[in-house]
């Protein structure tokens, strides 16, 4: 296991709200290395004391984890550098050459090339030192590839950690066994067994304070190009023939290659677009996103897969901005028995089964059956849906970059994102970017705290929002 990092982009918000974090638990947890130590670099100007007190302001974890923080803040040493300036940079960090290191570049992407100068210089992408990058990887195919290409350059795909926080998330990495390990499901994982499926990420949060990064990428290539697609990818893929990080991610890719692109005739029924204007969410007024912007807050989708096991189903994406409440979620709606026996003058008709694996807000399994509870006063057999629950109480709920950050600095790609699936989910966005610029599709405007604008509801499950069964 590597122990040293170097954290770039390390006054940023993201480096505030989840990196120091995810570090310090891990630390307090000893789950990091003796020696561990933190490079941070940022552009703001502190010295090492400076820059400690600016942290110690920030991260608020309790009493509980003041020894933690104390650690964690005295094996930080800070560095203000211009990343363009490729001497400067070589200079201040070819001291940290001393150990294998993993590099975070927790910064836009037009950083990623000097930045890569910079460490080559200092000497810190020689083997086996690792890199590590945020998103976005670019802005479409073309951009991606000019990316991936700069990032080969510099140092081997086997040492590049592309990073998409959903796979850091516990029910997220529950989704392989789930399938795999139960003959129950994978034997009915199929178009024959399934009619439809349903992956929903809904946010309550706004694009508060990244308007400028939004009003350039939209939903669309914000949500979908990359945690969409990796769910949907997970839900989808073939078994693989072994649990190492590249037959899992030759899997992956096989399904995102499938995807059918969108064309401008199919972008009217296979796709919806929408932009939160001022309204009420959580009892709280908010306002609306830039009028005059043309990116979309909200996008709906219908996705098909283009493969043996997926012809013919189809899989209906949807995330949003500023929608009634949080809620990610899977669903798999299957199909409906062939044959209907109970149709008696006071029974009901069949539900379907339906799988619905809740990822966010609460982590929870449901299982929709149909049954009946025969009793004599009713006569005939009353069947109803009922559902069988699971709660997935972890030991400890974590931040998904805690397991992403271990697994870094212990060389796993497992949970990151090869570059070929970067370039495979932009070529199906791109397709549905020219779609919607050749079919002139408009972006409707929804108030915000509503479910996304009229016609929304045909890419929403119906019981989005709906709270899960159980939660303890
Ligand atoms: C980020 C997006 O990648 O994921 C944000 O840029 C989004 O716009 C966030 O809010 C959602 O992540 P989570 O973990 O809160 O579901």
């Amino acid at each position: 296991m590597h122990d040293s990092i170097l954290l770039f982009g390390a006054t940023g918000d993201l480096a505030q709200r989840y990196l120091f974090p995810s570090l310090l638990h891990l630390l307090r947890d000893r789950l990091l290395p003796e020696n561990f130590r933190v490079v941070a670099i940022g552009r703001t100007q502190h010295d090492d004391d400076g820059f400690r007190a600016w942290l110690r302001e920030r991260i608020d974890e309790g009493d509980g984890y003041s020894g933690a923080l104390d650690d964690l803040l005295s094996r930080i040493r800070y560095h203000a550098l211009n990343l363009n300036d490729t001497e400067a940079m070589a200079a201040a960090l070819a001291p940290y050459a001393d150990r294998p290191a993993v590099s975070y570049l927790s910064t836009p992407p037009n950083l990623f090339e000097p930045a890569c100068r910079g460490l080559k210089a200092a000497g810190l992408l020689e083997p086996p030192s690792r890199l590590v990058l945020e998103k976005p990887i670019g802005h479409d195919l073309a951009s991606a590839r000019e990316i991936n290409a700069t990032l080969k350059e510099a140092l081997d795909e086997s040492r590049i950690f592309r990073i998409d926080h959903y796979l850091g998330k516990a029910p997220v990495q529950n989704l392989l066994p789930l399938r795999f390990g139960n003959t129950l499901l994978e034997a009915v994982w199929d178009n024959r067994c399934i009619e439809s499926v349903d992956i929903v990420v809904a946010e309550t949060a706004g694009v508060d304070g990244r308007e400028g990064y939004y009003a350039d990428y939209g939903a669309l290539r914000d949500m979908v190009q990359n945690h969409m697609l990796q769910l949907l990818a997970l839900v989808a893929m073939e078994p693989p023939a072994a649990l190492d990080a590249d037959s899992i991610r030759d899997e992956k890719r096989k399904v995102l290659r499938a995807l059918r692109p969108m064309t401008a005739a199919d972008a009217a029924s296979d796709s919806i677009r929408g932009r939160y204007g001022p309204g009420v969410v959580e009892g709280r007024a908010a306002q609306g996103f830039k009028a005059d912007s043309a990116v979309e807050t909200f996008v709906g989708l219908r996705a098909w897969i283009d493969n043996w096991r997926w012809a013919g189903v189809p899989f209906r994406l949807a995330t949003g901005k500023r929608l009634p409440s949080r809620t990610t979620e899977v669903l798999i709606n299957f199909k409906p028995v062939t044959h209907w026996l109970f149709d008696r003058p006071n029974a009901r008709g069949a539900t379907p089964n339906r799988l619905r694996m809740r990822l966010q807000p609460e982590e929870t399994i449901e299982l929709g059956l149909m049954g009946s509870l025969a009793a004599p006063e009713w006569g005939a057999t009353e069947l109803m849906p009922m559902s069988l629950d699971m709660a997935m109480l972890p030991p400890k709920r974590r931040i998904a970059y805690e397991r992403l950050m271990i697994d870094a600095l212990k060389g796993d790609q497992t949970l990151f994102v090869r570059d070929d699936e970067v370039e495979a989910a932009w070529r199906w966005i791109d397709s549905i970017s020219a779609a919607w610029q050749q079919a002139g599709t408009p972006v409707h405007e929804y108030p915000a705290g509503s479910w996304g604008p009229n016609g929304a509801e045909a890419f929403l499950p119906r019981t989005v929002g709906a709270p899960s069964g159980r939660r303890g």
